[in-house]
């Protein structure tokens, strides 16, 4: 299963396969505001904001990083989440 993932900064999509991290599809597809440090849900520079859509987070994000009311808005770490059904993405700015 895959899903489409629209960047609305860029207005391009790619793919991200239901047990790929989003980092690593951005990685593979060149698209999507890639940008990141440590890969592993430590440094905070990989993270975007969720506009729409469903995800699962399976590996912890540090609350140094994203606070527990930007999850509720859905900001979080691209490397430590896998889409569970379309999504529509950007990269965070704090306005
Ligand atoms: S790349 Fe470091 S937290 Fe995602």
């Amino acid at each position: 299963m895959e899903y489409t993932i629209l960047d609305v900064e860029t207005n391009e999509s790619f793919n991200c396969r239901e047990d790929e991290p989003l980092l690593s599809a951005m990685k593979r597809t060149h698209k999507g505001p890639i940008q990141y440090g440590c890969g592993g849900g430590g440094c905070g520079v990989c993270k975007i904001h969720v506009l729409n859509g469903d995800f699962i987070c399976f590996k912890k994000m540090s609350r140094a990083h994203i606070s527990s009311e930007e999850y509720a808005d859905h900001i979080v770490l691209s490397c430590c989440i896998k889409p569970t059904s379309n999504l529509i993405i950007k990269k965070f700015s704090q306005d």
